[in-house]
């Protein structure tokens, strides 16, 4: 019997294909490391046939332990966002390196439509800002600076795309070109109320409608994949953005709920029902889900730099030699000893949104060593979460509870340091990888097996664990005094 879902969670650093139980139990998964290149400073870039690849190679490698691929009864995608892939589809090859979402080389464009005076506009259309972030200026310069992409502009058969847009495409043999609606709403060139992609946005951002897939909902019947790739064809009936699949996988479905997700970055998002968030705090709106052509949104906090900044601290400073370690070092001594990092290596985004800002290491002295570094990049998440909590308050969406997950979130005094800086109850699922689950709801409601998403968080989801603040407020205020000076030099 079919009853198993195949998640594909294509993220920044890796890929995975992971088989989830209807009951939400994780059966099996296999993972394979994406390369990053850096072909610039600021540039960030990905091979679109290495993804595409190592994730059939994984959804092949977990499949027989389904038992074969009779007994998939749908796949869900979910990835990371805004990341730009071009193909021929005509070849089906891609025509150039995906651009992804942490580059930061359109700035110059976007200062010139900021300075234009089109930032209002947009932000009022789109729920986003003129950043680099978003990929519809990424789009731009594939077409301004790889002739291979503006030639098949020109001849009719360019394809742009995200990620699932790129993977939906090569599982159905090229007969799908699809983007769900949290994806489509992260390009900059799709209105939070518009169905489909919007002629004038794309010519403000000089990107042909044409090239552009369509905007389908997030779960459903969404495409098949092609019989000879997989073993037979299986329905795609899921399709989300990360950080849409974690809010649905943490079940913030009702307004007010709120997820943050620390992974490569840490993004927070707080459900805001069926009203279109409208922020004057520097935060974004974004679709959260599209069910029957039914919108959801929610109010957003991207911040670029959390795991990959212990990342750094792991690969170029070799401070640690795995991730977890991290913990025991900064329970190892009672504070940083006054050294605060400000993570804005890629530049610093919500709610500063400086595209310029660099990483900053302050407060040094003989005494600082591998801990204080540990700890101060670990204090670091919740001085930026600290941030983005005061900028929802003033958008309207205070937070009453926070649900973390996300590679990060594992770490136990990470979670209980949250809580004391925010000042309320952090709640963890005793399985963090809420994006994977996330999607596997989706595709679950999308082949029928729940009824709604509510349903399928009811059942999928498992035991929570809390941590309550503790910290005094003085020692809160101390550390929250340094953090804002040290941000001041980014
Ligand atoms: O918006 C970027 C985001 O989707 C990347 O997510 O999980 O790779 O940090 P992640």
């Amino acid at each position: 019997m079919a009853d198993y879902i195949l998640v594909l969670d294509e993220g920044t650093t890796s890929t995975r294909a992971i088989l989830f139980a209807s009951d939400g139990v994780l059966v099996a998964s296999a993972q394979a490391p994406l390369e990053q290149h850096y072909p610039q400073s600021g540039w960030v870039e990905h091979d679109p046939r290495e993804i595409w690849d190592k994730t059939l190679a994984c959804a092949l490698e977990v499949i027989p332990k389904a038992g074969g691929a009779a007994s998939i009864a749908a796949i869900g995608i979910t990835n990371q966002r805004e990341t730009v892939v071009a193909w021929d589809r005509s070849t089906g090859e891609p025509l150039t390196n995906a651009i992804v979402w942490q580059d930061r080389r359109t700035e110059p464009f976007c200062a010139e439509l900021r300075e234009a005076g089109h930032e209002a506009g947009v932000q009022e259309r789109t729920g986003l800002l003129l950043d680099p972030y978003f990929s519809g200026t990424k789009m731009r310069w594939m077409l301004d600076n790889v002739p291979d992409v503006r030639a098949a502009a020109d001849a009719g058969t360019l394809a742009f795309g995200t990620v699932e847009s790129w993977l939906t495409y090569k599982l159905t043999g090229g007969a799908a070109h699809i983007t769900d609606a949290s994806n489509a709403s992260r390009t900059l060139l799709m209105g939070l109320e518009d169905a489909q992609f919007d002629e004038g946005l794309c010519d403000l951002f000089g990107v042909p409608l044409a090239a552009l897939p369509g905007v389908v909902d997030m779960a459903g019947l969404l495409a098949m994949t092609d019989p000879r790739l997989l073993g037979r064809a299986i329905p795609i009936t899921g399709l989300a953005g990360d950080q849409q699949a974690a809010t649905i996988g943490q079940a913030c479905l009702a307004p007010g709920q709120t997820k943050a997700t620390y992974g490569t970055g840490a993004f927070v998002l707080t459900c805001q029902g069926r009203r279109i968030p409208r922020s004057t705090n520097r935060l974004l709106g974004t679709v959260l889900t599209q069910l029957e052509g039914q919108r959801t949104y929610a109010i957003e906090g991207s911040v670029f730099v959390a795991g990959s900044l212990v990342q750094w601290l792991r690969d170029s400073l070799g401070i640690v030699q795995v991730a977890e370690e991290t913990e025991a070092l900064a329970r190892s001594i009672p504070d940083s000893g006054g050294v605060v990092i400000v993570p804005a290596l890629s530049g610093l985004g919500a709610p500063h949104w400086q595209a310029e800002a660099r990483g900053v290491i302050a407060g040094l002295s003989f005494s600082s060593g591998k801990a204080e570094l540990a700890r101060a990049a670990l204090e670091a998440m919740a001085h930026q979460t600290h941030d983005l909590c005061a900028a929802f308050t003033k958008d309207g969406a205070p937070w009453h509870t926070l649900r973390i997950d996300g590679g990060m979130a594992a770490n136990d005094w990470m979670a209980q340091d949250l809580a004391d800086m925010l000042g309320i109850t952090v709640e963890r699922p005793g399985f963090v990888e809420t994006t994977a689950l996330g999607a596997a709801m989706l595709a679950a409601c999308g082949v029928g097996m729940y009824p709604d998403l509510g349903a399928a968080a009811q059942a999928m989801r498992g035991r929570l664990v809390t941590f309550e603040p503790q910290m005094d407020a003085d020692v809160r205020d101390a550390r929250l005094g340094r953090w804002r000076k040290a941000l001041s030099a980014a």
